[in-house]
């Protein structure tokens, strides 16, 4: 499973990088335009942070095949290191798609909302396909059902792209689709503090360390055996 970050605050990258195994970093116009920043220092900054090892996904904002191509070049060369341009799944995006991966260009096809188009979007050469799970669970679909049946039709057909489910609100989105075999996820900061929360944890921690200070006062492990 990979673990993916959503936004495009670098403060909130910075943090996710220091706390969370993340492989990367998502955005999209609506993400990058909340921080109202310079376009190039935003982009530059993010890579900064996260390192030429992490992902980036940017996606595209051109229409044409050619338009498409000739933003992801840039953004190639401008940020460097692991890239992935996001093309929305349209026929220019498919062919956009093909003419990427013809250039060494990564190809992650987003704003995936059914099966057949993540079909198409893998055998036109996306590396990533990206189902947005709770906006079809929105308009009372079944994002997980989306996804999962997804994972299922590229194992049917051995197709190498990976699923990075997207568009999360609820924990129990992300765990149903850790069931169904998403190979990745990428969700806004706030949903990694409630990933890993649980009151009995938090009642856990307190009680071990009461425990412990009951003994040992406030001297900690390095303390005791100097
Ligand atoms: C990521 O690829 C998508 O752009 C994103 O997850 C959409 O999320 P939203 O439905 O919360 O806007």
């Amino acid at each position: 499973m990979q673990y993916l970050v959503d936004t495009a605050n670098l403060e909130a990258i910075r943090h996710c990088c220091k706390y969370y195994p993340i492989t990367g970093v998502t955005t999209n116009p609506t993400i990058i335009a909340k921080e109202n920043r310079d376009f190039r220092e935003l982009i530059c900054g993010i890579r900064e942070i996260i390192g030429l090892k992490r992902a980036l996904h940017v996606q595209t904002t051109a229409e044409t095949a050619e338009d498409i191509l000739a933003e992801a070049t840039m953004l190639k060369s401008l940020v460097g290191g692991q890239f992935f341009i996001k093309i929305p799944i349209t026929a220019e995006g498919l062919r956009a798609a093909a003419m990427c991966k013809e250039n060494d260009i990564g190809v992650t096809m987003t704003a995936i909302f059914t099966q057949q188009q993540a079909l198409i979007a893998s055998v036109a050469g996306a590396d990533y396909v990206a189902p947005y799970v709770n906006r079809l669970d929105n308009i009372v679909s079944d994002g997980v059902n989306v996804v999962s049946e997804i994972v299922d039709i590229f194992n049917i057909y051995k197709l190498p792209t990976k699923v990075l489910a997207a568009s999360f609100k609820t924990v129990e989105q992300v765990h149903k689709c850790a069931m169904v075999g998403t190979h990745s996820i990428t969700i806004n900061p706030d949903l990694f503090e409630s990933l890993i929360f649980h009151p009995l944890t938090n009642t856990a921690i307190n009680s071990f360390s009461n425990d412990w200070e009951k003994v040992y006062g406030e001297q900690n492990v390095p303390e005791l055996l100097k």
